[in-house]
């Protein structure tokens, strides 16, 4: 797919808001800061498609990118998890949406869940890694910010998240990342090809 003729398409509060559900979409999750527009951003070449902020907790809706000019053929910005200044209240509300979200989207042909690979597979990781398998719905971790890292690190960091991950092999794959430098672009594009073009 040709991704940097991605396009903002909507942004919805609530799963009743957003687009049509036909067509595929790959939904990028995970804490909050990670770097998951950031991700958008690096895949599709474009600067500020998907807003990123210093700020955790700046995707609040769940935003959704057309490709190639066609709304059946879509990346989804998911809002963070985990950020700790919001209210109890809000994160309950987020994480029912997320929850609603990923249970009944019929599109959703795969997940981007990404992690800090500093502090990778939180608990909440964890949670959306079960729900995940509970619809078998295949996963790419992308460990970001891997430029944080020297080489070494970076390696033991993948390793380590691979073996804990050993019993979901089928399900969940796992690479670098780096937004900042473009690493792993060309990896993550194809399993976005692969997840979208099926
Ligand atoms: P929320 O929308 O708040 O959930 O955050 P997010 O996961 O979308 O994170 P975002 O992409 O906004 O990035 C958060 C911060 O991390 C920003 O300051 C980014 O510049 C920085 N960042 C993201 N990716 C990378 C990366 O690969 N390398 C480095 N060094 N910084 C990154
Ligand atoms: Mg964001």
């Amino acid at each position: 797919l040709n991704y940097p003729t991605a396009r903002f398409l909507v942004s919805a509060p609530t799963l009743a808001l957003c687009p049509p559900d036909s067509g595929a979409e790959v939904a990028f999750a995970g804490r909050s800061n990670a770097g998951k527009s950031s991700a958008i951003n690096a895949l599709t070449q474009q600067k500020a498609l998907a807003r990123t902020s210093k700020t955790p907790g700046r995707t609040q809706l769940i935003n959704f990118f057309s490709l190639a000019g066609d709304e059946n053929l879509r990346l989804v910005d998911l809002p963070g998890y985990g950020y700790a200044k919001v209210p109890e209240q809000v994160k309950r509300e987020w994480q029912r949406h997320l929850a609603d979200y990923l249970q009944r989207r019929q599109s959703l042909r795969g997940l981007v869940l990404v992690m800090d690979v500093r502090h990778p597979l939180t608990e909440f990781d964890e949670t959306l890694l079960g729900f995940a398998d509970q619809k078998e719905l295949p996963v790419r971790i992308l460990l970001t910010k891997a430029d944080k890292l020297k080489r070494g690190p970076a390696s033991t960091s993948l390793a380590q998240v691979r073996s804990r991950l050993r019993e979901w092999e089928d399900l969940v794959s796992v690479q670098l990342f780096s937004s900042l430098k473009r690493e792993g672009v060309v990896e993550a594009r194809a399993q976005l090809d692969a997840w979208l073009l099926a």
